[in-house]
C-alpha cells in the first residue's frame, strides 16, 4: 500500500467511525403506520369521536392530556403510567391529580388499536392523534400528526411538578417554561388558546376573583364569584371561556382583551406585557389563531420524542410490558 492509498484508507476509516458514532435519530413521519397498521388512524378517530359525543368536555381534556404528557420528559406517554415499583406516577403530581382527565379514553382507543395491530402503535402517538381528533370534533383546526413516537419506560412526578406551568406563574416564568421546551412566546400564547374550551376548578381562579385586582372585569368577577365562594367548594367548575365553552374559537382572546380571563395565567398574557400584541392579533383574526395553534401543536408534539429502538411499544398504556 503506498502512502496515498493508506491515507485514503485512513480517511475512509475515519468517515466510517464518524458515521457509526452519529446517533440514529429517526424522524417522525405522518406515514409511519401506513404499512404496519393502515387502519390505526381511523380506529383512533372513531374512539375519540365516540368519547366526545358522549361528553363534549372530553375534547378539552384530551388536548390537555397531550400537553401534560409532552412537557414531562417529552411526548412519551409517561403520563399514562400508573404507580408501580419502578414508577412514581405523574398522575399524582400536583398539576395532574384530580385534574387531568381522559386516561380511560386513551386506554380504550389503545385496546381497539391492539385488536387490529398488536404492539405496533405507541400510546404516545395515540395521545397525539387524539388531541388532533379532539380539536376537529369541537370545531377547532386540524393538522397532520407526525408519528413514530415510542413509549417511555419511566415517568417523573418531580418533573411534572417542576416543569408544568402553574396558574399563578408570572409572564416571565410562563415564557421561560415554554422556552425550555423549545416553544417561543408566540407559540405559548397560541397554545394557551386551548383554554377556549374546557373547565377549571374554583380553587384555580378564586384568588383572582377575590383580589379585586385592576386586571379583572368587575361584572365578570361578580358573576364568577356566585359559583366560587371565597372558601370551600374548591371543585366547583367554571368554563375557561364563558361565552362559547364548547366550541373551539378565538373567544378566549376576545375575553382577555376585555379582562375576562378566568385564570391569572390567562390574563397575564394581556396585562401590559410583551404578549399583548399577540393576544389582540388573535382576538381579531380567528384564522391566524387557528393556523398558529395547529403549527404550535405539531411543534409541541415533537418535544423530546423517543424514536427508533428507544423506549418501547406498550401493550397497555398504563403499565410497562
Ligand atoms: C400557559 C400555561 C398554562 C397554565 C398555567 C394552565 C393551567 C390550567 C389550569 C389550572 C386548568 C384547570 C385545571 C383544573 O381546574 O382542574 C387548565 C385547564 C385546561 N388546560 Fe391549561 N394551562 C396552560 C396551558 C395550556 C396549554 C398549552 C394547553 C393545550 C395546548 C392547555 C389546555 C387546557 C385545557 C383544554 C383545559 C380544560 C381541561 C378540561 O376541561 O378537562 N392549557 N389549564
Ligand atoms: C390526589 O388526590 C386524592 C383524592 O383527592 C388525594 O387523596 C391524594 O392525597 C392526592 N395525592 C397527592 C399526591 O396529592
Ligand atoms: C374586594 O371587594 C369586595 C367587594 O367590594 C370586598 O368585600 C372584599 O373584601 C375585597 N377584597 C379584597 C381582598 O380587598
Amino acid at each position: 500500500m503506498n502512502s496515498r492509498n493508506s491515507c485514503a484508507a485512513i480517511a475512509a476509516m475515519l468517515l466510517l467511525l464518524l458515521v457509526s458514532n452519529t446517533p440514529c435519530t429517526a424522524q417522525l413521519s405522518s406515514a409511519f403506520y401506513d404499512n404496519t397498521c393502515p387502519n390505526a388512524l381511523s380506529t383512533i378517530r372513531t374512539a375519540i369521536r365516540t368519547a366526545v359525543s358522549r361528553e363534549r368536555r372530553m375534547a378539552a381534556s384530551l388536548i390537555r392530556l397531550h400537553f401534560h404528557d409532552c412537557f414531562v420528559q417529552g411526548c412519551d406517554a409517561s403520563i399514562l403510567l400508573d404507580d408501580a415499583p419502578s414508577i412514581e406516577s405523574e398522575k399524582n403530581a400536583r398539576p395532574n391529580n384530580n385534574s387531568v382527565r381522559g386516561y380511560e379514553v386513551i386506554y380504550a382507543a389503545k385496546s381497539e388499536v391492539e385488536k387490529i395491530c398488536p404492539q405496533v402503535v405507541s400510546c404516545a402517538d395515540i395521545v397525539a392523534v387524539a388531541a388532533r381528533d379532539a380539536s376537529v370534533a369541537v370545531g377547532g383546526p386540524s393538522w397532520t400528526v407526525k408519528l413514530g413516537r415510542r413509549d417511555s419506560t419511566t415517568a417523573s412526578r418531580s418533573i411534572a411538578e417542576s416543569d408544568l406551568p402553574r396558574f399563578r406563574d408570572s409572564l416571565e416564568i410562563l415564557i421561560s417554561k415554554f422556552s425550555d421546551k423549545g416553544l417561543n412566546a408566540r407559540e405559548m400564547v397560541a397554545l394557551s388558546g386551548a383554554h377556549t374550551i374546557g373547565q377549571a376548578q374554583c380553587l384555580t381562579f378564586r384568588d383572582r376573583l377575590y383580589n379585586n385586582g385592576s386586571d379583572i372585569d368587575a361584572g365578570f368577577a361578580s358573576t364568577r364569584r356566585r359559583r366560587c365562594p371565597s372558601s370551600g367548594q374548591d371543585g366547583n367548575l367554571a368554563p375557561l371561556d364563558l361565552v362559547t365553552p364548547n366550541s373551539f374559537d378565538n373567544n378566549y382572546f376576545k375575553n382577555l382583551v376585555q379582562r375576562k380571563g378566568l385564570l391569572e395565567s390567562d390574563q397575564v398574557l394581556f396585562s401590559g406585557g410583551s404578549t399583548d400584541g399577540i393576544v389582540s392579533e388573535y382576538s381579531r383574526s380567528p384564522s391566524t389563531f387557528n393556523s398558529d395553534f395547529a403549527s404550535a401543536m405539531v411543534k409541541m408534539g415533537d418535544i423530546e420524542t423517543l424514536t427508533g429502538q428507544d423506549g418501547l411499544i406498550r401493550r397497555i398504556c398504563s403499565a410497562l410490558n
